[in-house]
């Protein structure tokens, strides 16, 4: 049977409308009462489970799910081996330099060497400083990063932005942005290349309906 792997959180809603659109109904991870982590879908077509969105690609690679939806974020951090099909246009967001409105600090370039960065997305800030030629100490965190600079124990923070809310409501500023990201549609690589539970079908309805959806809002 097709399983498909759900991230929590802000991408929940929007991948449970999409699926929904082209025949699979997960709506039941929508009810606040229901803590089941596993579900068939309703016409018993195939089943979702409902994982932290960082673990979506690993499900996915590692075969326990022939498809999932998961972050461009995610998978620029973790680089998992799992085929990238469709982006499904929503969860927009940008992987973003923040530093205090206060600070003196410009562009990433004004940082001092050595100076600290806090992230949760570790890899994407070393490859970013790496490629500045910028040494700088990363300090992983899990979440809350904005409280690094607030706090003094970072200059800087790398995380991701979306509406500006949390950075503007916590006194800090963007000061260079990494890369856009959206939601997309992975799958397990060999899953896809044998077609197996007929997964090519709910692909190509997946990307005719982000095609016409893509398409009904600029029309
Ligand atoms: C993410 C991110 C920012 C916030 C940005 O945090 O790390 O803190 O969302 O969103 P905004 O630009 O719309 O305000 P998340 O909600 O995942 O919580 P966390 O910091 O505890 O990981």
């Amino acid at each position: 049977m097709l399983t498909v792997a759900l991230p929590k959180g802000e991408l929940l809603k929007n991948s449970i409308r999409l699926l929904k659109s082209v025949g699979l109904d997960f709506s039941a991870f929508l009810d606040s009462g229901n803590r089941q982590l596993q579900i068939l879908d309703a016409s018993g077509k195939a089943r979702g489970i409902k994982v932290r969105v960082s673990d979506v690609p690993v499900y996915v690679e590692y075969g326990q799910a022939q498809l999932g939806i998961v972050g461009d974020d995610v998978l620029r951090e973790k680089k998992p081996k799992v085929a990238r099909l469709v982006d499904l246009g929503f969860g927009g967001c940008r992987m973003s330099v923040a530093v205090k409105a206060s600070s003196a600090y410009k562009s990433p370039l004004d940082l001092p060497t050595d100076c600290r960065v806090a992230s949760k997305f570790v890899n994407s800030a070393r490859d970013y400083f790496q490629s500045l030629d910028l040494p700088v100490e990363i300090i992983p965190l899990y979440g809350s990063v904005e409280l690094g600079p607030i706090t003094g124990m970072s200059e800087a923070i790398v995380d991701i932005v979306a509406t500006g809310k949390t950075l503007k409501e916590n006194g800090l500023v963007e000061i260079a942005t990494l890369y856009e990201s959206t939601a997309m549609l992975i799958a397990n690589p060999l899953s896809y290349r044998l077609n197996k539970d007929g997964m090519s079908e709910w692909i190509n309805r997946l990307r005719e309906e982000v095609m016409s959806e893509k398409a009904g809002v600029k029309g």
